[in-house]
């Protein structure tokens, strides 16, 4: 068992259950278009490299990112849209492959995608009732064609679009963003999933209607104990909307804990730098670093630290050395060489929380190697051993 198995399986076995749906060392290579024909070796773009995580029923996740960090790609990974590179998908505690048919179709209706653009997720010339009557259908074969209504009131109720027959003969184009999504998620919860996978669910809405959206998905989570990963780019959200966050940066997580800890205190510079750059007005941390610059290329990603091109705290190592997964106080990890165990970390340590006017994080004296084949190996120390 590796070292991520064993702390994802050691956070589960806290909380008491098996993950709904986890992700286990997933990557995703995509060819780069007309590679094939060039000389030398293929070229691939990085969206997802080694992803581990974890959803557990009734939970929120968020998964953070710039874009571009490969967040869709990776929700579309764990729906099984597209064959993975490397690693697996598991549900339940077992891993899915799926090929189309039949397990594509059981798959489906556990895992369902919610995609940030309403309007493009609807046929423009079909009502609504013929659009949510064939989810119905699929689902649920055996019922009759009155009792398939009788569905489809009760999804339409349960995203608080009522009275029914106000929404069912609209065409898509004649319903707001706010409302369009609302059925969307009515046609997920037709599939009776364990699962919601939200990409961007309230981006594209009103700022005015996005906290409706949202407080439906938690009510949702609550009331039927789906596991829901929250894909955003805006940390800020993150905090009110998720139990626990997970950051992305160019293809890898580099942090991830219970969201209060990682949007108040972040550990890793980008969560930093992501937080920095997020508009706050209430924040009065004018010495942080607030010019975010640009994500590197994923076809030929930066050696050692894929930030180090960006962090105002990069060390020599970084350039050269992938960070490992360090375990931190508070629930947190971060993948960054200022949590290694020598003088240099240390002092990059407190140059950032004096830059951050913040409590300086702490390892929690618990190393844990789990980084990239490159990582250089690192001694596993407990508590109890620690000098
Ligand atoms: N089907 C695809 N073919 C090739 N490259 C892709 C494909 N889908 C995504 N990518 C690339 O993968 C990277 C991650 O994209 P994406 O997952 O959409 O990021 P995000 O959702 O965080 O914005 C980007 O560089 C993007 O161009
Ligand atoms: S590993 Fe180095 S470059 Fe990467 S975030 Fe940490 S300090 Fe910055
Ligand atoms: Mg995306």
């Amino acid at each position: 068992m590796s070292a991520v198995d064993a702390m994802t399986n050691a956070a589960s076995s806290e909380r008491g259950d098996v993950p709904v749906l986890e992700a286990v060392h997933v990557t995703k290579h995509f060819a780069v278009r007309g590679s094939l024909f060039r000389r030398g070796p293929r070229r691939v773009v990085h969206a997802v490299d080694d992803v581990s995580l974890s959803l557990h029923a009734g939970r929120i996740m968020a998964l953070v990112g710039e874009s571009g960090s490969g967040k869709s790609t990776f929700a579309r990974l764990l729906a099984q849209l597209y064959p993975l590179t490397g690693g697996e998908v598991r549900y339940r505690g077992t891993a899915v492959r799926v090929r189309g048919g039949k397990a594509l179709r059981a798959h489906v209706s556990r895992v369902q995608l919610i995609l940030q653009d309403p309007f493009g997720s609807f046929n423009p010339v079909a009502t609504i009732a013929r659009t949510l009557s064939r989810a119905v259908r699929i689902h649920h074969p055996a019922k009759t064609a009155r009792e398939q209504k009788a569905v489809i009131e009760d999804l339409l109720a349960q995203v608080n679009l009522r009275p029914a027959r106000q929404f069912t003969e609209k065409f898509p184009h004649e319903l707001s963003g706010g409302q369009l999504q609302r059925i969307s998620i009515a046609r997920a919860l037709a599939a009776n999933p364990d699962v919601f996978l939200a990409d961007e669910p309230v981006s594209s809405l009103d700022v005015s209607i996005r906290l409706g959206v949202l407080n439906l998905l938690r009510r949702l989570v609550e009331d039927r104990g789906v596991a829901l990963l929250y894909v955003t780019h805006d940390i800020a959200s993150a905090r009110y909307f998720a139990e626990d966050t997970t950051v992305m940066y160019a293809g890898q997580l580099v942090e991830a804990g219970p969201s209060e800890q990682v949007t108040q205190n972040a550990a890793h510079p980008y969560t930093q730098l992501l937080i920095s750059s997020a508009p706050d007005p209430s924040r009065d941390d004018d010495a942080a670093p607030r010019d975010i610059g640009q994500p590197p290329s994923l076809i030929d990603p930066p050696a050692g630290c894929r930030f180090h091109p960006r962090c105002p705290f990069a060390m020599e190592r970084c350039a050269t050395q992938a960070p490992p997964r360090f375990e931190l106080e508070n629930g947190q990890w971060a993948n960054c060489w200022l949590y290694a165990d020598d003088a240099e970390a240390a002092e990059g340590r407190a140059e950032n929380a004096a830059v951050y006017r913040r409590t300086e994080v702490r390892p929690a004296g618990r190393i844990v190697r789990t980084g990239p084949a490159n990582a250089p190996t690192h001694t596993t120390r407990t508590k109890g051993e620690q000098q």
